[in-house]
C-alpha cells in the first residue's frame, strides 16, 4: 500500500509504477503517467504489458467529465468466420498460438489518442522511461523471472509438440525462445538485467514519429510482412487502417455512488451493471460478505448475467447490442426472479434473456494525479505472452486475441467461455472482451479507480471490489485481499480461491453447486481516495502476483 496526496499509481510491476510517479513529479498529469506506465509495462511486464495487443482506458477529468477509449485489436481483413475450424469441424490451436492468432494491435493508437486529447508533457518525454528500460535493461524481480521461465517452458513444449511441426511456426517459436533467454540460451534469474534493444528501437521510432510510425512508416509494412512470412494474415493496409475509438462510457448509480465503466466491445461494463442491479434486487448487501447465502445469490446472478454476455454482446460497430434492455434494472430484476434461495439452478436451464435479431492474461493499472484526474487502464495480449511470437527485429510480442471471438458456436474458448454467433469473426471486427476499467464517484468526488486482469473473471473481480467498498464498509486493502469467487454460466461451476472457508464451500455444494478451487483470481491494482482525508491510497494486489503501489 502507498499513500499520497499528489499522485498515485498501482500496477503489476515496480519499475513501471515508479515511472508513473516520476512522470507526475515532472509535471505530467494522470494521462501522461498512464501512457508512460503502459509503455513501461510493455518492457518490464511482457506477459501482458504490451504494444502488440489492445485494451480499454476510462478517464475521468477533474471537472467530472469522463471518456472511454477503445483500443481493442481488430481482426485482419483476411480473417474469416471459420478460420480456426478444421475440415473435421474441430477448433484448431491456431487461434491461440502462433502468428495467425494475432489481431491488429491497438495500444499505440490508443495511447496516442489519450495523450493527444489530455496529455500535458511532450509525447517523446512520456515514452523516454520505457525506452531507457528497454535499452539499458530492467532488473527482473522474482515474479517476472519466474513468469518468463514458465513462458519459456510452455513455448519449449510447443516446439517439441509433433502437432506444431509447421516449419514457419517452429521458426517463430524458436525466435521467441531466443528473445526471452540469455545469449547462452539459459533463462534469466531474479535480480538479472534484461535488455531489449529491438524493442527500444521500436519505441524510439514511436517516440519520434508518433502512432503513424508504428502503423504506417517503415514499421507497419515491415511488421505485416514478417507476420505473413511466419504464417500469419496481416497486411500493411490492416495496420494503416487501425483506429482507436472514443466511446461513451456506461454510467449508472449504485447505492449512492456513480460508476463509470467500459461499454462494448467490452462486455465488462454491461455485466458489472447487471451484477450490481442483481445485488440491489436480491438485497445482497444485507447478508454478511463471507456467508454461504450471499455467495449463493451472487453466483446465481452471475450465471444469468454471463448467459447474456456470451449470447448478446459483441462489437457494436458490427451487431446491434440491445444496450437499453441489458442495462435496464427491471429487465435484470425479471432475470433474477427465478433464483431459488435454497438451490443452485443448473446452467443448462438458463438461457440468455433476450433474442438477438441479427454478433489469462491481461494487466490493469490505475493512476490518479493531484488534480483528481483519474485513469483506469486495462490492456492485454490475451494469454500470458500472447501468441508466444515476437515479430523479429521489433521486440513486438504478438497478441492471441482472436481467441476472444467465437471460433465455433458452442465450443469453449481458452477461458471456457461458450459464446454465440454475435461474436463471430469478421474482417475489421473487434472481439468481445471482459475488461472492466472502472471509476467510482461519490457525491461528485472521485472515490476509487478499479480493474483487474483475468479474462471473464475480470468483471466479477471488479464487482466484488465495488460491493465490498460500498456495501460492506471495507477499505480497498481489505477488499483487494478478500477471497474471490466467480461463475460464468458455462462451465457450470463456481471458481473459488483456495482461501474460501471449507464450511462455506461444503454448504455451497449442499445447495447444488460444483466448487472448483483456483490459485488466484485476478490481480487488482487499484487506488481509493480516502473519503475522510482525501488522501490517495494505492493498493497493489501483491499477494496474488506481485506489483507495486507508489504514491507521493
Ligand atoms: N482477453 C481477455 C479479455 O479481453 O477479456
Amino acid at each position: 500500500m502507498a499513500v499520497g496526496t499528489q499522485g498515485a499509481v498501482s500496477s503489476a510491476e515496480s519499475a513501471a509504477s515508479d515511472v508513473g510517479v516520476a512522470i507526475m513529479k515532472k509535471g505530467g498529469n494522470a494521462v501522461d503517467a498512464a501512457v508512460a506506465v503502459g509503455f513501461a509495462l510493455s518492457v518490464t511486464h511482457p506477459t501482458a504489458g504490451n504494444i502488440g495487443g489492445g485494451g480499454f482506458m476510462v478517464v475521468r477529468l477533474p471537472d467530472g467529465t469522463s471518456t472511454a477509449i477503445d483500443y481493442r485489436e481488430m481482426a485482419p481483413q483476411a480473417a474469416t468466420r471459420d478460420m480456426y475450424v478444421d475440415a473435421s469441424g474441430q477448433v484448431t490451436k491456431e487461434g491461440r498460438i502462433g502468428p495467425k492468432a494475432a489481431g491488429i494491435p491497438g495500444v499505440v493508437a490508443g495511447f496516442a489518442m489519450a495523450h493527444a486529447k489530455y496529455g500535458k508533457l511532450p509525447w517523446a518525454e512520456v515514452l523516454a522511461p520505457a525506452i531507457a528500460l528497454a535499452r539499458d535493461g530492467a532488473v527482473l524481480d522474482s515474479f517476472h523471472a519466474q513468469d518468463m521461465g514458465r513462458a519459456l517452458t510452455r513455448v519449449g513444449e510447443y516446439v517439441k509438440d509433433p502437432n506444431s511441426s509447421d516449419p514457419e511456426l517452429q521458426a517463430a517459436l524458436k525466435s521467441t525462445l531466443a528473445y526471452f533467454s540469455k545469449p547462452d540460451g539459459s533463462p534469466y534469474a531474479e535480480g538479472e538485467l534484461w535488455k531489449q534493444p529491438d524493442l527500444a528501437q521500436t519505441l524510439e521510432a514511436v517516440a519520434k514519429g508518433g502512432a503513424d510510425a508504428f502503423y504506417k512508416g517503415k514499421l507497419g509494412p515491415d511488421m505485416a510482412k514478417k507476420v505473413k512470412a511466419m504464417g500469419g494474415i496481416w497486411a500493411p493496409k490492416d495496420l494503416a487502417g487501425y483506429r482507436a475509438i472514443v466511446r461513451e462510457p456506461i454510467r449508472f448509480s449504485y447505492h449512492g455512488h456513480d460508476i463509470i465503466t467500459m461499454p462494448p466491445p467490452s462486455a465488462g461494463g454491461v455485466v458489472l451493471r447487471q451484477i450490481l442491479a442483481a445485488a440491489e434486487y436480491l438485497e445482497m448487501s444485507k447478508l454478511p460478505w463471507d456467508s454461504t447465502q450471499r455467495i449463493h445469490l451472487y453466483v446465481e446472478a452471475l450465471r444469468r448475467t454471463y448467459a447474456d454476455r456470451n449470447e448478446l454482446i459483441g462489437d457494436p460497430d458490427f451487431i446491434k447490442v440491445p444496450m437499453a434492455e441489458l442495462l435496464d434494472t427491471s429487465y435484470v430484476g425479471k432475470r433474477m426472479a427465478g433464483i431459488d434461495p435454497k438451490k443452485a439452478t443448473p446452467s443448462s436451464e438458463i438461457k440468455a434473456g433476450l433474442q438477438l435479431r441479427e454478433s489469462q492474461h491481461t494487466t490493469h493499472y490505475s493512476v490518479i494525479d493531484g488534480s483528481g484526474m483519474a485513469v483506469a487502464n486495462t490492456y492485454t495480449l490475451n494469454a500470458g505472452f500472447g501468441a508466444k511470437v515476437v515479430i523479429p527485429g521489433t521486440g513486438v510480442l504478438l497478441n492471441n486475441e482472436m481467441d476472444d471471438f467465437t471460433s465455433k458456436v458452442g465450443s469453449p474458448n481458452m477461458f471456457g467461455l461458450v459464446q454465440g454467433p454475435q461474436n463471430a469473426i469478421a474482417p475489421g471486427k473487434r472481439m468481445l472482451s471482459s475488461m472492466t476499467p472502472t471509476i467510482l464517484v461519490k457525491d461528485g468526488k472521485l472515490r476509487a479507480v478499479l480493474g483487474s486482469p483475468g479474462g471473464p473473471t475480470i468483471t466479477t473481480t471488479v464487482a466484488q471490489l465495488v460491493m465490498q467498498l460500498i456495501d460492506h464498509g471495507r477499505t480497498l486493502q481489505q477488499a483487494v485481499e478478500a477471497t474471490r469467487v466467480h461463475h460464468q454460466w458455462l462451465p457450470d461451476q463456481i471458481l473459488a480461491e483456495g482461501t474460501l472457508s471449507p464450511t462455506i464451500s461444503s454448504e455451497l455444494q449442499a445447495l447444488g453447486h460444483k466448487v472448483v478451487t483456483w490459485d488466484g483470481i485476478g490481480h487488482a491494482n487499484c487506488i481509493e481516495v480516502d473519503p475522510k482525508t482525501s488522501r490517495l491510497i494505492a493498493v497493489a494486489d501483491v499477494k496474488r502476483d506481485g506489483g507495486k503501489a507508489s504514491a507521493y
